[in-house]
């Protein structure tokens, strides 16, 4: 990697930015990331020098084997120590940094009207009475708590009650439905699972406990139901009600398992030991998709995680004590975990936790909620761009942005377009656009601009974060060297990698590390141009990626299948102008079947209820017969093809029956996507 010289369109950081910047000039960043790789030991030692260990490590900060061929995987950091997730987070900054004023959160409300504001020692005092709450219902280090909130304070209060106490949290979006609800809490066996009452995503109302109690039915019904008790927030009842909308919502109860948060809170003591852990002990499961179908566990440790996330958050957004954060993910995502949750917190940040949509009460609602708090750095997903771009600059107008600093991207590719318009319209050409690349399974980022050291490219996610080794091989396994594209993946591990596969590490090992041994392979194709920079071009298993949430075509698939019409089912992505990606899926339906518009609203339903809202296909099309290779798989090369109405088919000679592929064409679902 050198300092580039390139003819691209270049974007170079802005002077002010750079003059107290934590990495201020490429070169600065150059000689940290020599460091970073060269002596790991050192670099990673002088990070976990700035928290607090109950024991020192007696190990390294880093040890592992990456490759399969040489035992079993595994990745390790600061062995022996001892430590506390929300110690660090929480107590470090109130007792020891005098930062117990100062705003950890303003929450905002789906409605402008209501908002709160949450002090690091307000913060600290809650996660304590939660945390008793939890140890009073039996919950113990080890135990898994699985959280079905919405986006408010009490999600923030669990998560940190968890890992203070050694609880294992499995955050479930509350996007989701109840089959994926209960997919997630029978697979975390969890002992204790939190809901809130109802919640307004817009001007939806969503009876969350109802899906709760539907996701436990279905556990009970599958298997014996782990949970014993279910916390309740009265989130709809004493926050958001009003008017007509109270009637609307029955709260259903079943006094043997369910209580009130408040009235559990209630006479909750406001000390509580931190449980002292070790260093690998892990502090969360997360599921993200995997294409085999079943969702995948991710776990992550509490050390590593801890070094890695507050590292990212101070560099990437170049982290100063009066900025103003703004993260747009949902918690129920990694993006949320990391950069809502712990990385903020460990470095003491003030963060804006946002409730609602951009489009409600009216299309420049971000831009109000930035003025409002004097937002300085600002993080959301293409998607979110595409979409607020589609009502131009006037909404944009009317608010007054000149806090922003610094914009960031993540969870999908952004083209060109979006890029320009966030530069230029959202940051007024003054804000340098940090696209940060990385996973569920990576915990951070791990490429990504520095703002005031990178000069950025539009759409490239540009070089690797400290400690991360990229490289790019071919499909036999070769590295490349120079420019080159093929399959990006990690030579060595960085401190928030994930660990394991929840209850299952042969999964682990499979799905990341068999393909090419000796490397992490990320599922995602890569080019890396004359200058040395990254491009993400997408997955290449059987994935996709729907407003920056991956999934998988397995799984809309089984769940198209299970309709008594459908004889065959198969997914693909189609480009999408908003969604980046969308869902377009082919039916070859069971004998004297007919394929009609009442089939297809009943399979969108069927795809809605199994997985959730996201994944509701954009198109569906009858599929007499598939294409298929002659031993009988799939092409979906061919069916992508198919729903971007590209003909350009390339060799078909392994096709059974090429006439499969007319019909398609011919009876393909045209629409404004
Ligand atoms: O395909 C890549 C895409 O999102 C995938 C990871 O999804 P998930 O685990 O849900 O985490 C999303 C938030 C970190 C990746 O494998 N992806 C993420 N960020 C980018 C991206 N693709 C291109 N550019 C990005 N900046």
């Amino acid at each position: 990697m050198v300092v580039p010289e390139t003819q691209d369109k270049m974007y170079y950081p802005p002077e002010d930015l750079q003059r107290d910047a934590h990495v201020p000039d490429f070169n600065s960043y150059l000689a940290l990331y020599r460091k970073s790789l060269d002596n790991p030991e050192a670099f990673w030692k002088d990070i976990a020098d700035e928290f607090f260990w109950k024991k020192p490590a007696t190990g390294p900060m880093l040890q592992y084997n990456f490759d399969v061929t040489k035992g079993s995987i595994y990745v390790k950091c600061m062995e022996g120590a001892k430590t506390n997730m929300c110690y660090n987070v929480l107590d470090r900054h109130v007792r020891e940094g005098n930062l117990g004023d100062k705003v950890a959160y303003y929450w905002e409300g789906n409605s402008p009207d209501r908002h709160e504001t949450i002090t690091y020692r307000q913060l600290l005092s809650q996660v304590c009475r939660c945390a008793n709450v939890l140890k009073q219902m039996g919950v113990k280090k080890g135990d898994r708590v699985s959280i079905y909130l919405p986006m408010i304070p009490e999600l923030v209060y669990t998560m940190l009650a968890c890992a203070r106490i050694g609880a294992i949290h499995s955050v479930v979006f509350a996007g989701f439905s109840s089959e994926s609800l209960c997919e997630r809490i029978m697979d975390a066996q969890s002992s204790v699972l939190v809901t809130a009452d109802g919640v307004f995503r817009g001007e939806k109302l969503i009876n969350l406990k109802q899906i709760a109690d539907e996701a436990l039915q279905k556990c009970r019904e599958k298997d014996s139901c782990s949970v014993t008790k279910c916390v309740v927030v009265k989130h709809h009842v004493l926050r958001t009600r009003s008017g007509a909308a109270c009637n609307k919502l029955q709260t259903p109860w079943d006094a043997e398992y369910d209580v009130w948060w408040d009235e559990a809170m209630t006479d909750s003591p406001e000390e509580c030991e931190p449980e002292w852990l070790d260093a690998e002990d892990p502090l969360f499961i997360l599921y993200t998709s995997g294409s085999t179908g079943k969702p995948k566990g991710v776990l992550h440790a509490v050390a590593g995680y801890l070094l890695y996330t507050s590292l990212t958050f101070k560099y990437v957004f170049d982290h100063h004590h009066d900025d103003v954060f703004w993260c747009t993910a949902d918690i129920g995502w990694i993006t949320g975990h990391s950069y809502i949750t712990y990385g903020p917190l460990a470095n003491g940040a003030t963060s804006v936790l946002f409730e609602g949509i951009p489009v409600h009460p009216h299309v420049g609602r971000f831009w109000e909620i930035i003025e409002k708090y004097r937002v300085s750095k600002f993080y959301t997903a293409p998607t979110a761009i595409r979409l607020l771009m589609k009502y131009g600059r006037e909404p944009l107008q009317k608010y007054d942005l000149s806090s922003l600093r610094i914009l960031g991207t993540v969870g999908e590719p952004i083209n060109p377009e979006a890029w320009q318009w966030y530069h230029e319209a959202v940051g007024q050409g003054r804000c340098p656009v940090v696209d940060t690349f990385w996973q569920t399974e990576t915990g951070g980022h791990v490429l990504a601009p520095l703002p005031a050291a990178t000069p950025l490219k539009p759409g490239s996610a540009t070089f690797p974060f400290f400690g991360v080794e990229p490289t790019i091989l071919n499909e036999h396994g070769e590295e490349l060297e120079g420019e080159a594209e093929g399959y990006l993946v990690f030579r060595r591990p960085w401190p928030g990698i994930m660990r394991s596969v929840y209850r299952n590490h042969e999964r682990f090992e499979n799905t990341y590390f068999k393909k090419f041994p000796g490397f992490y392979v990320t599922g995602d194709g890569c080019r890396r141009d004359k200058d040395g920079y990254y491009w993400i071009t997408g997955r290449i298993d059987d994935m996709l990626n729907v407003s920056g949430h991956l999934m998988s075509t397995a799984e809309v698939e089984a769940a198209l299948a299970q309709h008594p019409s459908v004889a065959e089912a198969a997914a693909v992505s189609r480009p999408h102008t908003v969604k980046g990606e969308c869902l377009y899926c082919f039916v070859t339906l069971k004998d004297s079947r007919e394929f009609n518009r009442t089939l297809e609203e009943e399979l969108k339903r069927l795809v809605r209820e199994k997985i959730g809202p996201i994944a509701t296909p954009d198109f569906i099309q009858n599929a007499p017969a598939l294409p298929k290779t002659r031993s009988g798989k799939i092409m979906r090369r061919i069916l992508r093809q198919i729903a971007r109405n590209d003909h350009d088919l390339g060799d078909l000679s392994t096709l059974a029956d090429p006439k499969v592929v007319e019909v398609l064409f011919s009876q393909r679902r045209e629409a404004a996507a």
